[in-house]
């Protein structure tokens, strides 16, 4: 049997929040602490993947370092783990053109991220009244870039959040298509679930909590205690007084229970729910927002600690990580190319 393989990756588009870390960022840790010396992991700040949504170079630059700071100070060791920028391995750019050539329009047409992300994007421009050619090429493609991410590195296990796992069906699609075509050349990857699968916003708790959401619907991994008390405070709920886990009827208090209860290794909401019935609001956000103090306890203070390092300190990671990213990928490119006759 081949060791396995983990990679997963974030987008430079903001500093993670507490969606990012309880569905990805938290097991990206875990695996790291657990996993036998043989496998490898790979975590990718994807950067080729922010610019399918409009940004500002500056920002662009500001928040790739921010990233790379946040996935040291959750716990990610460079010496154990790649951890590198995506756009410094050209390879992805390669892979996902090959997979182009496989990949079939309808099934990326039934894809509903690019559909949520355009409807989200209010630019209109002035030669496009209507929006009608809104949709980039890069956008839509977004998923082939992201099965080439995971299958260059012959991944075997990609830790995600619930919003990816049609991704991910495609990428797994493309891997069994490429080796009926040109021979067997990549293990099918095979996606890991959080137990948190989807956070919801605090303010919109029908939606998931998202970087590009409204500043009050998130709570960041870089904030400070008060921050974080005053973010759950004012947190939608409804005006029943009672606590009670019902994520139809009631998503705002239901989703503060699943955070209380995924911040203290817990599944069993409803009788988290029972326990917490008797507090009054203002009590049980408290609690929540003891529970994710508690939890994220030390990552905001080595956060601030490494993004006051000069420049040179998270270029080196970054650097040293795409080095070790390059000479895998290109190991896999070997492979690709001759697969295909190139
Ligand atoms: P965002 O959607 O906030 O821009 P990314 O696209 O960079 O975040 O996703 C990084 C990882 O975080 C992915 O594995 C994604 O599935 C996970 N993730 C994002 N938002 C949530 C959420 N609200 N709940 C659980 N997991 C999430
Ligand atoms: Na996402």
């Amino acid at each position: 049997t081949h060791p396995e393989v983990v990679f997963s990756g974030i987008q430079p588009t903001g500093v993670p929040h507490l969606g990012n870390y309880l569905g990805a960022l938290k097991q990206w840790v875990e695996m790291q602490n657990a996993a036998p010396p043989e496998t490898k992991l790979l975590f990718c700040v994807v950067d080729l993947h922010a610019i399918t949504q409009p940004q500002n170079p500056e920002e662009l630059r500001r928040r790739r370092r921010e990233t790379m700071a946040m996935l040291l100070a959750i716990g990610l060791r460079p010496e154990r783990c790649v951890i590198f920028e995506q756009s410094r391995v050209s390879a992805h750019a390669m892979l996902m053109w090959i997979l182009t050539t496989l990949a079939p329009v309808n099934l990326l047409a039934r894809q509903t991220q690019w559909k949520t992300k355009l409807a989200a994007s209010e630019v209109r421009s002035p030669l496009d009244p209507d929006g009608s050619s809104k949709l980039k090429l890069g956008l839509f493609s977004y998923p082939v870039l992201q099965a080439a991410d995971v299958l260059l590195y012959k991944t075997t296990f990609v830790p995600v959040g619930e919003d990816q796992v049609q991704h991910l069906e495609l990428a797994r699609s493309l891997a069994g298509k490429f080796n009926r075509t040109f021979g067997e050349t990549f293990p099918i990857p095979r996606v890991r679930l959080a137990p948190a699968k989807r956070v919801m916003s605090l303010s919109h708790p029908t939606v998931k909590m998202s970087k590009s959401g409204a500043a009050n619907s998130q709570i960041n991994l870089d904030h400070s205690e008060e921050e974080i008390r005053k973010r759950i405070k004012t947190a939608l709920t409804d005006s029943t007084t009672i606590i009670t886990y019902e994520p139809e009827k009631r998503p705002g208090v239901s989703n503060l229970i699943e955070i209380l209860g995924h911040m203290t290794q817990r599944s069993d909401f409803e009788a988290i729910g029972r326990e917490c019935a008797g507090l009054s609001m203002k009590h049980f956000k408290e609690r929540v927002a003891d529970s994710v103090i508690e939890g994220m306890k030390g990552i905001s203070e080595e956060y601030h600690r490494i993004m006051r390092e000069g420049d040179g300190y998270l270029d080196g990671i970054s650097r040293e990580g795409a080095e070790k990213a390059n000479e895998l990928a290109n190991r896999t490119m070997d492979d690709v190319m001759r697969a295909v006759g190139m």
